[in-house]
C-alpha cells in the first residue's frame, strides 16, 4: 500500500473546517462557549499554530515519555530518596502535588472546550492533543505522590486539596474556575495557555526540574521534565488567538484578558513559589533567588513575548517589578504563622546564614521583614510558641483570595495595614492593591458573588467560630495539620 506523504495530507487534515447546513452557525459554535466576538468563520481559518503534530506522532512520543518516567521511577524505587531528604524539600513535593494534581486534570476539561467550540480549527487540531497531556501528566501527578502515602498523611492531598475547603487550594481553584472553567474557547487560550503557561508554568517547571536535579530527587526531576515538554506545546495556543483579535480590531478586550489572568497568577506563584525557592529549598541547593528567576524567565522572556505580539505591557508593569521583590516575603511570613492551616509543613527557615543571604539578595529584608522574625525567633526561644500561633484569620482579598499582605516599617503608617475597598451593590468587599480592584471592577457580575473564607466565618458556616472550627472546616485533620518542618532549628541557632 503506498502512503501520501505527511506534507501531502497534512496542511488539509489540521485545518479542517466546514459550513454547517443544518444548523445555524450559533448553534454549532454559540458565543459563549466560542467567543468568536463577531469575528466572520472564515477569518479564524488563519489561526496558525507554531507547534505542528500528527496523531501518530503525538501518541508515539507520548508513549515514549511515559516510558521514561515510569522506568526510572521503577529504578529508584528502592533508594528510599524521601526517608533521607531535608524536610523543606519534602514540604516543596507535597505543596506541589496538593497544588497541581487536580487542576492538571480540570485543564483537560478547559482543552475540551477549545477542542469542541473553537471557530479555529487548527486550535481544535491542538486542543485536542492538550486535553490529552493534561489527563496524562494529571494522572502522573497522582500516582507519583500515592508511593509516600504510607509515610505521612499530608501526601494524599494531591488527591485530596481541591475537594475542601483550605484556604490555598481554594485560591488555587478560584484562580483555575476564573481563567480556565469559566471562560468561552478564546479566552480559555489566552488566559490559560498564553498568560498562564507561557508566562509562568512552563518557567516554573523548568527551575523546579533543575532544583530536583540539584537536590537529587531524579523520579521527581523526570516526571517535571515530561510534563514541561507537553505544556511548553500546548501553551501555545494562545499566542494566534491573539495575533487575530488584534488584526480584527479586539486588541483592548486581548489586553485585559492577559492583564487580568497575569495579575492573578503572580498573587498565586508569591504564595507558592515564592516561598519554595527563598525559603524552603535548603541554602546549599538555591541556584537564583525567586526575585532573580523572575527577572529572568518572567519579565525579561514575557515582556518581549508581549510586544511582540503587538500587545502593551500590563498597565501595573511598574507595581508588578516592584512586588516580584517584595510580596512572597509576606506571603511566607504569613503563611509560616497561619501553619496549622496548611496541609504542608513550611519552613521558617530565617537561620543565621539564611539571613545573611537574604539581606544580599533582598537588601533591606533585616530592616522590614527580619524584623517581625526577630520577635517570633525571641518567642520561639523564650518557650513562648504559643505566640508565634495564629488565634485569629488574615483579612482576605475578594479578588485573589489570598491575604492582604504590607511590607512591614515601609510606610508612612508603620504596620497600618492598607485595605483597598469597594462598595458594590450594597456589600464591602476588601483588596490586597489597586490592581486586584480595579480587576474586580472590570466585570463585577463574574466576582460579586465569591465568598473568601472570612466572608464564610462571618456568614455562621465555620462552627465552632474558633482556630478549631477553621481546620475541621478546611477538612485539615491531626497528622495533616502544618508544623515547622525542621522543629525550629533554624531559630534555636539564636539562642
Ligand atoms: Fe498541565
Ligand atoms: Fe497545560
Amino acid at each position: 500500500m503506498s502512503l501520501m506523504k505527511r506534507e501531502e495530507w497534512y496542511d488539509l487534515t489540521r485545518a479542517t473546517n466546514w459550513t454547517p447546513k443544518y444548523v445555524k452557525e450559533d448553534e454549532l459554535l454559540p458565543e459563549e462557549m466560542s467567543g468568536g466576538r463577531n469575528i466572520p468563520l472564515s477569518t479564524w481559518d488563519s489561526y496558525d499554530e507554531p507547534y505542528k503534530v500528527t496523531y501518530s506522532e503525538y501518541v508515539g512520543t507520548q508513549r515514549e515519555k511515559d516510558a521514561g518516567i515510569y522506568s526510572v521511577k521503577a529504578a529508584l524505587s528502592r533508594s528510599k530518596f524521601m526517608d533521607n531528604v531535608d524536610p523543606g524539600w519534602e514540604a516543596i513535593m507535597i505543596l506541589h502535588y496538593g497544588g497541581i494534581a487536580l487542576g492538571e486534570y480540570a485543564a483537560s476539561i478547559a482543552e475540551t472546550r477549545m477542542a469542541r467550540f473553537s471557530k479555529a480549527p487548527g486550535n481544535r487540531n491542538m486542543a485536542t492533543y492538550g486535553m490529552l497531556d493534561e489527563n496524562r501528566h494529571g494522572q502522573h501527578q497522582l500516582y507519583f505522590p500515592h508511593t509516600y502515602t504510607n509515610k505521612n498523611r499530608q501526601w494524599d492531598w494531591a488527591w485530596k486539596s481541591y475537594h475542601t475547603n483550605q484556604w490555598a487550594a481554594v485560591a488555587t481553584k478560584n484562580f483555575l474556575d476564573d481563567i480556565m472553567m469559566t471562560r468561552d474557547a478564546v479566552a480559555t487560550s489566552i488566559m490559560l495557555t498564553f498568560s498562564f503557561e507561557t508566562g509562568f508554568t512552563n518557567m516554573q517547571f523548568l527551575g523546579l526540574a533543575a532544583d530536583a536535579a540539584e537536590t537529587g530527587d531524579h523520579t521527581f526531576a523526570s516526571l517535571i521534565s515530561s510534563i514541561q515538554t507537553d505544556e511548553s506545546r500546548h501553551a501555545q495556543q494562545g499566542g494566534p488567538t491573539l495575533k487575530i483579535l488584534i488584526a480584527n480590531g479586539k486588541k483592548e478586550e486581548a489586553q485585559q484578558m492577559v492583564d487580568i489572568s497575569i495579575w492573578k497568577a503572580w498573587r498565586l506563584f508569591s504564595v507558592l513559589t515564592g516561598p519554595i525557592m527563598d525559603y524552603y529549598t535548603p541554602l546549599e541547593h538555591r541556584k537564583q533567588s525567586f526575585k532573580e528567576f523572575m527577572e529572568e524567565w518572567i519579565i525579561s522572556q514575557f515582556e518581549r513575548q508581549l510586544l511582540d505580539i503587538g500587545l502593551d505591557l500590563p498597565w501595573y508593569w511598574d507595581e508588578f517589578i516592584n512586588d516580584i521583590a517584595d510580596k512572597h516575603h509576606g506571603m511566607h511570613m504569613g503563611s509560616w504563622f497561619w501553619r496549622p492551616t496548611l496541609f504542608w509543613n513550611p519552613t521558617g527557615s530565617v537561620g543565621i546564614e539564611e539571613r545573611k543571604w537574604l539581606e544580599e539578595k533582598y537588601p533591606g529584608w533585616n530592616a522590614t521583614y527580619g524584623k517581625c522574625w526577630d520577635v517570633i525567633i525571641d518567642n520561639i526561644n523564650n518557650d513562648k510558641e504559643h505566640l508565634t500561633l495564629p488565634e485569629t484569620l488574615p483579612v482576605v482579598c475578594n479578588f485573589g483570595f489570598l491575604p492582604l499582605i504590607q511590607t512591614p516599617n515601609k510606610t508612612r503608617d508603620k504596620n497600618k495595614l492598607i485595605d483597598y475597598q469597594l462598595e458594590y451593590e450594597g456589600r464591602l468587599y476588601h483588596f490586597n492593591s489597586e490592581v486586584d480592584k480595579w480587576a474586580f471592577q472590570t466585570d463585577p457580575n463574574r466576582y460579586k458573588y465569591t465568598m473568601t473564607l472570612v466572608d464564610e466565618f462571618l456568614a455562621g458556616m465555620v462552627q465552632p467560630p474558633d482556630l478549631n472550627g477553621a481546620l475541621a472546616y478546611m477538612g485539615l485533620t491531626p497528622g495533616e495539620i502544618g508544623s515547622d518542618a525542621h522543629n525550629y532549628a533554624w531559630a534555636k541557632e539564636y539562642k
